[in-house]
C-alpha cells in the first residue's frame, strides 16, 4: 500500500504539535519507566505500580511515545524497552537522560513561548520571561544550574569522543578548556595526551562539580576559578567548546583577545562549535541556535562568520575540522 501524498496543512499541524514529544519524553523519564522495563516487557498496570503512575494515562503515554520508537507495544499490551527507549534509562552506557531532563525543564522550555518577542527585538527570549540572563539565573538558582550542567555534561559526552579522534592535540604543553564545565572533554583530552596538563577555567560554583579527579594523575591538572571576559590563564591551546555561540559577536571578541593574550609563543585556539552549512538541508547547529535565540545573546555561525570574528581578535583560523558529530573544530593563530 503507498502512502497517500502529503498535504501541507496536515503535515504543519501536526508538526504544530510537536512540543507534545519532548512532554512525553519528559514524563517517562522523570517516572523512569525504561528503567522498569531494563529485565523485560512488562503490561501497564504492573508498570504504572512500580513507577507510581495512574495505568490507562501511562498506557496513553507509552503509546503515543512508541510512535516515535521509544518503547514498543507487542500483542498482549505489553509495553518493551527499544534502543530509543533505552537511552532514557539513567544507567545506559550511552544515556541521554540529563539532556533531557534539562533541555524540557520549565525554566529552558517556558521562554520558547517568547520566540517572537526575541525576534522582533533582537533580544533572548529568556531575559524578557524571567528579567535577567540566563547565566545570572544559574548564578542564583542553584538547583536550576546543577540541572543544567549536569545536562551540558552529558550533552557533551556523546561529542567528546569524536573531538579527541578527530583533532590531533599536542603531546605537550597546557591546554586551558575556558568555560569547560565539568572538564569531560578536558578529561578526555588528557587520557589520550599523557604528556599533556590541563586547566579546567569556569565560574566557581561549575568547578564544585568537576570530573578531573578520575585522571587519577593530579599533577597533571588544576581548576581556575575566573570570568572569561577579564582574563584567562596562560597555555598552549585554549579550548572553547559551546562558548563563543552563548555570546554577541563583541562578547566573544572580548574572550577570545584574551585566549590570545594568554596564549604561549606558537599556541592556538580550538573552538568546537556546530560550524552551520549553506543550504536549506536540516542540520544540528540550526536546531541548536534556536535554543540560542531563546537563552542567550549568542548564536550558531558559519565558517565566514568565524573567520570575521576571530580576524577581529587579532586570531586566523588555520583550518576547520569536522568531526563524526555535529561539531566541528575550529583552529586558529595568532595573526600576524
Ligand atoms: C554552554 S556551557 C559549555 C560547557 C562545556 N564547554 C561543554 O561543552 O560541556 C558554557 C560554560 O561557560 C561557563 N561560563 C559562562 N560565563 C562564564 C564566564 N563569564 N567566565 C567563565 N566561564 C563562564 C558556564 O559556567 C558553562 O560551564
Amino acid at each position: 500500500m503507498t502512502n497517500p501524498p502529503a498535504d501541507p496543512a496536515e503535515e504543519v499541524l501536526a508538526e504544530a504539535m510537536g512540543h507534545l514529544y519532548p512532554a512525553a519524553l519528559r514524563a517517562a523519564a522523570l517516572l523512569g519507566v525504561a528503567e522498569q522495563l531494563a529485565d523485560g516487557p512488562r503490561d501497564p498496570a504492573d508498570l504504572a505500580g512500580a513507577v507510581g503512575a495512574n495505568a490507562p494515562y501511562l498506557r496513553r503515554l507509552l503509546r503515543f511515545l512508541a510512535t516515535r520508537g521509544v518503547f514498543r507495544e507487542d500483542e498482549d499490551g505489553r509495553f518493551h524497552l527499544t534502543p530509543r527507549a533505552d537511552v532514557l534509562r539513567a544507567d545506559a552506557p550511552r544515556t541521554v537522560k540529563p539532556s533531557v531532563l534539562a533541555i524540557t525543564s520549565e525554566f529552558i522550555w517556558l521562554p520558547t513561548t517568547h520566540v517572537v518577542e526575541a525576534v522582533r527585538h533582537g533580544r533572548p527570549a529568556f531575559d524578557r520571561r524571567f528579567g535577567h540572563p540566563f547565566f545570572d539565573h544559574l548564578a542564583a538558582h542553584p538547583a536550576e544550574a546543577a540541572l543544567f550542567n549536569e545536562g551540558m555534561a552529558n550533552f557533551s559526552a556523546t561529542e567528546d569522543e569524536r573531538i579527541t579522534a578527530a583533532y590531533d592535540f599536542p603531546g605537550s604543553g597546557v591546554v586551558v578548556d575556558v568555560g569547560g564545565g565539568y572538564g569531560a572533554l578536558l578529561l578526555g583530552v588528557l587520557r589520550a595526551r599523557p604528556g599533556l596538563r590541563g586547566v579546567l577555567f569556569d565560574q566557581e560554583a561549575v568547578l564544585a562539580g568537576h570530573v578531573l579527579g578520575r585522571l587519577g594523575e593530579d599533577d597533571r591538572w588544576e581548576v581556575v576559578a575566573g570570568d572569561f571576559f577579564e582574563s584567562v590563564p596562560e597555555g598552549d591551546l585554549h579550548l572553547l567548546k559551546n562558548v563563543l555561540h552563548d555570546w554577541s559577536d563583541e562578547q566573544c571578541v572580548r574572550v577570545l583577545g584574551n585566549c590570545r593574550r594568554a596564549l604561549r609563543p606558537g599556541g592556538r585556539v580550538l573552538a568546537v562549535e556546530a560550524v552551520i552549512p549553506p543550504g536549506n538541508d536540516p542540520h544540528f547547529g540550526k536546531l541548536l541556535d534556536m535554543s540560542m535565540l531563546v537563552l542567550l545573546t549568542g548564536h550558531e555561525r558559519t565558517e565566514p562568520e568565524f573567520r570575521e570574528l576571530f580576524d577581529r581578535a587579532g586570531l586566523r583560523v588555520t583550518r576547520v575540522v569536522p568531526t563524526a558529530g555535529a561539531l566541528s573544530l575550529v583552529e586558529a593563530e595568532v595573526a600576524d
